[in-house]
């Protein structure tokens, strides 16, 4: 796609993203099993492309700060629109794989669902090395991605679906200073929501703790 802020700037949100659950039933199992799971409550926590909030609404309730960081202007008023009340909530502009502004290692959490599947590699590889920058020892990241699969439907900056595969995203991470603790496609009782329409996967990794 040549201009993400152009098109998620003109998308239609009236439905706040929720078109894209593939069921409740698959939205709640992910927030219960996969994001309360992975992201711990009452810690600085920060989301990469919070579109109009599908996420960021139950993150905003548990975290002691949330900053909602985004490529378009429109998806974040939607979000102060619907989080303006919440002094905890912060929103940031950024130019596409850059966190500026925030300082390093002050997020204990960084959470992003159905955006690095549309990003190009070196901007994936650019963000890794953001993350690693601004999380503290011990911070957690959660990030869902392309796993390669679906090849003949990937692009790069002029497509949809990013190249990208769990394997080069570990490498990825791992260059970047990150501990890659899992890498799955399904959660759920026994597994039954997945991402297998796409063939992608959530990649979660830690920032080690400081050696003493
Ligand atoms: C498919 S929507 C997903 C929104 C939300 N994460 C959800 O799951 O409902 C993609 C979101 O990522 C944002 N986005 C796209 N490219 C981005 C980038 N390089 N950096 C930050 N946000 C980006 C878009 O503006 C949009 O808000």
């Amino acid at each position: 796609m040549a201009n993400h802020s152009e098109y998620w700037s003109t998308y239609d949100w009236s439905q706040q993203g929720e078109e894209w659950n593939a069921s409740p039933e698959w939205k709640q199992a992910l927030i219960d099993d996969v994001l309360l799971r992975w992201i711990p409550a009452d810690v600085a926590t920060l989301e990469i492309g919070p579109g109009a909030g599908r996420w960021a609404d139950v993150l905003a309730s548990r975290t002691s700060s949330l900053t909602l960081v985004d490529v378009s202007e429109r998806p974040l008023e939607l979000c102060r629109e619907r989080f303006g009340d919440n002094a905890r909530v912060s929103y940031l502009l950024t130019q596409g794989s850059e966190l500026p502004g925030i300082p390093d290692g002050s997020v204990d959490a960084v959470w992003s669902f159905d955006v690095f599947v549309h990003l190009a590699p070196l901007d994936q590889a650019n963000y890794l090395r953001e993350i690693s920058r601004v999380l503290a020892p011990g911070g957690v990241a959660v990030i869902h991605h392309a796993d390669g699969r679906n090849r003949g439907r990937l692009s790069s900056r002029g497509g949809w679906r990013s190249p990208m595969s769990r394997g080069l995203f570990a490498a990825l991470a791992t260059e970047s200073g990150l501990h890659v603790e899992r890498q799955f496609d399904s959660w759920g009782p026994d597994g039954r929501y997945d991402l297998s329409d796409f063939g992608d996967v959530i990649t979660a990794c830690r920032m080690p703790q400081e050696q003493l």
